[in-house]
């Protein structure tokens, strides 16, 4: 009987969890373990660029929330970016990758940074011929992928296979979407509703608390920026698309300032602050808008922890860096 009662309540709370518009970080099923390390090597290895000296981890770093928590990013011979870094950390939830979502998935995302003149600056060619010189990535990647050379195609796919396992789980608001009443105080839950009825979760839903849509930034009030990019317009050349970009993952926020693809939003409470205005046309008094900031930050969930990863030594026939080479 009591086995019953404690089924029937388990049962209950997984139905009330499931109404919710939000729901937990899963760990990803069925990894390939070979491939995750190789695509972690990859991560770390600034060989990719042309400087020898940027990494995916530069920009994204695994040590603060995946991002470089700048305005824009410093790329190739100090170029400055066009637009603040996302993060990294379950960005495998995104429907689509980039603030205007101009690539389908990770995979097809991570060949565009290393070619990218004003980030990695190195092409795919000379990427690939940098690995296929340092004997231990050519036995790594024959390992995972079979014999024959070294492509472009698989170690983007092993990056994009790594990146399937950043993913922040054990939130303290997971835990308490997974039952524990304890796991928020008052303030936090209150801020919680707050984000419910206030509209928040219509773009900012999903495990994720985002990453699922593209939406106009200003659906009510115009969002006054001096950054030139005009999101999904910028590739299909509409006008109802200015200013649409994918809905950013909310998770782990606390840790990824400064806010916005302008990064103009120094603290979280400025950039509650500018939502609430320019997509809602309303107001937070300073408690409420302290109440939604509390909520936020009990998205911050278990980081990739894991440790560093240790990369093959150079060959002698592995091109030289050029750091200085414009
Ligand atoms: C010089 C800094 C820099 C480097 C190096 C860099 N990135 Fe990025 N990354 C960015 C910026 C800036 C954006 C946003 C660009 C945009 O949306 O137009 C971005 C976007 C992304 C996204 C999309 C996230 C989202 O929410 O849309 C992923 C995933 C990503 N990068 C992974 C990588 C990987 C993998 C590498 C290495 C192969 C890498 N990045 C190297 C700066 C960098
Ligand atoms: C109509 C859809 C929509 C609604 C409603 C909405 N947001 Fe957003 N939110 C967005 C978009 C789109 C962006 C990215 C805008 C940009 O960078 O220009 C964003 C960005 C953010 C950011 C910054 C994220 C980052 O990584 O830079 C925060 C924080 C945020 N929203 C919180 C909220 C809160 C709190 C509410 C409710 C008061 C809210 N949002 C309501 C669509 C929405």
């Amino acid at each position: 009987m009591k086995a019953m009662v404690l089924l029937l309540l388990a049962a209950l709370s997984a139905a009330v969890a499931a109404e919710e518009p939000i729901q937990p970080i899963e760990r990803p099923k069925n990894v390939n373990v070979a491939k995750v390390e190789l695509g972690k090597q990859l991560f770390f290895d600034a060989r990719l660029s042309k400087s020898g000296w940027i990494s995916c981890n530069s920009c994204h770093n695994l040590s603060r929330g995946g991002t470089d928590n700048l305005v824009s990013s410093v790329g190739h011979g100090w170029a400055k970016g066009p637009i603040n870094a996302p993060t990294v950390l379950n960005s495998s939830y995104n429907i689509v990758q980039f603030w205007d979502g101009r690539a389908a998935d990770l995979k097809a995302q991570a060949g565009g940074p290393i070619a990218n003149p004003g980030e990695m600056a190195s092409t795919h060619e000379l990427a690939v011929k940098v690995l296929q010189t340092i004997p231990g990535y050519v036995t790594s990647f024959e390992k995972v992928y079979g014999k024959g050379p070294v492509t472009i195609d698989h170690a983007t796919d092993a990056i994009a296979e790594f990146e399937r396992t950043l993913v922040t789980p054990d939130s303290r608001f997971d835990l308490w979407l997974k039952g524990d009443k304890h796991a928020l105080t008052a303030q936090e839950l209150a801020g919680y509703e707050l984000f419910k009825v206030t509209g928040c979760v219509g773009c900012h839903n999903g495990p994720a608390v985002g990453g699922a849509t593209l939406q106009r930034m200003g659906s009510f009030n115009p969002y006054v920026t001096a950054n030139p990019s005009l999101g999904v317009a910028g590739l299909s050349g509409q006008s109802a698309d200015r200013y649409r970009f994918k809905v950013p993952i909310l998770r782990n926020i606390e840790l990824t300032a400064p806010y916005f693809h302008d990064g103009a939003a120094k603290t979280l409470e400025e950039a509650v602050d500018t939502m609430v205005w320019v997509q809602l046309n309303r107001h937070f008094t300073p408690a409420g808008r302290d109440k939604i900031v509390a909520f936020l930050k009990t998205l911050t969930g278990k980081q990739p922890d894991f440790p560093i990863p240790q990369l093959p030594p150079s060959g002698p026939d592995t091109p030289a860096p050029q750091p200085f080479d414009p």
